[in-house]
């Protein structure tokens, strides 16, 4: 049949097509279950984030997580490391936690919609404010996203952030969603509190890291020695 084979090829020759078929031609498995990227050690969840007091549970590597639920709510666990090109030295750690309702648009996007209660930690050895907690409220576009089947590793997610930008592939961890509560999880009227140490920022403070900004993750034994450093 010449128009399947066609729409095959289109599909596989540019990923980052607006497909608009949700159907088995284009997704091996619903999106609904829990993601995470490499070697899977970063999962949404009650084992990274506490929103309650703003804090994080360090995984042992970094990488990202998702989770979406089949009536649209979803999670978003990420840790990072970000290097500087013209401060080799300045590497930049973030951990980010949000979650709320997700949509699928019609042009094969998907929009997550923060409920308000998402937060992050910057660690930058070099700035004048070396570690810090602000909200984190931004509504993320994802451009497209498709899921295959790996061989060795099962369902694999890939999402193509708005600039086009992949996130690493997600592998399905789990097949329903491992996540925090869906509701608002600590108090976010603008008081600024301090239980950590860590100076708190709201959202529109000065310094604010967007998820395009942290793409680049550095080599594993570097990190080590960097985490303990910033630790
Ligand atoms: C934050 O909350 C978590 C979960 O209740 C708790 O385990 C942790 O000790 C708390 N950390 C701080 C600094 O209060
Ligand atoms: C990289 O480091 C330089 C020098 O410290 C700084 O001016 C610049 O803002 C940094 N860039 C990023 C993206 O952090
Ligand atoms: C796709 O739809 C979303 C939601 O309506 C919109 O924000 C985005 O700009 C659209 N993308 C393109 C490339 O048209
Ligand atoms: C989060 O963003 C949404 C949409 O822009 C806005 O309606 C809401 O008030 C924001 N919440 C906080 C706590 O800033």
């Amino acid at each position: 049949m010449f128009i399947p084979t066609v729409l095959a090829l289109a599909l596989a020759a540019i990923p980052s097509a607006f497909a608009q078929d949700f159907s088995a031609a284009h997704n091996v498995t619903p999106i609904s279950g829990t993601w995470s990227s490499g070697s899977k050690k970063v999962i949404t969840g009650s084992g990274f984030a506490n929103p309650a007091n703003m804090t994080f549970t360090y995984p042992p590597v970094t990488g990202v997580s998702y989770a979406f639920t089949d009536d649209g709510y979803y999670e978003v666990a990420r840790y990072r490391f970000n290097s500087n090109g013209s401060s080799p030295n300045c590497i930049t750690g973030v951990l980010n936690w949000h979650h709320g309702q997700y949509t699928f648009n019609p042009n094969g996007s998907i929009t997550l919609s923060p409920f308000g209660d998402g937060y992050q930690q910057i660690q930058d050895p070099c700035a004048a404010e070396s570690n810090f907690i602000e909200g984190y409220n931004d509504t993320e576009l994802y451009r497209s996203w498709q899921i295959f089947t790996d061989p060795v590793d099962g369902p694999k997610l890939h999402l193509f952030q708005a600039d086009g930008t992949p996130v690493a592939p997600l592998f399905q961890v789990y097949s329903t969603a491992n996540m925090l509560p869906t509701q608002l999880l600590r108090n976010v009227t603008p008081t600024i509190t301090d239980q950590t140490g860590a100076r708190f920022v709201e959202s529109n403070g000065a310094r604010h890291w967007t998820p395009e900004g942290v793409t680049s993750i550095v080599s594993g034994a570097f990190l080590v020695s960097l985490a303990s450093l910033l630790l």
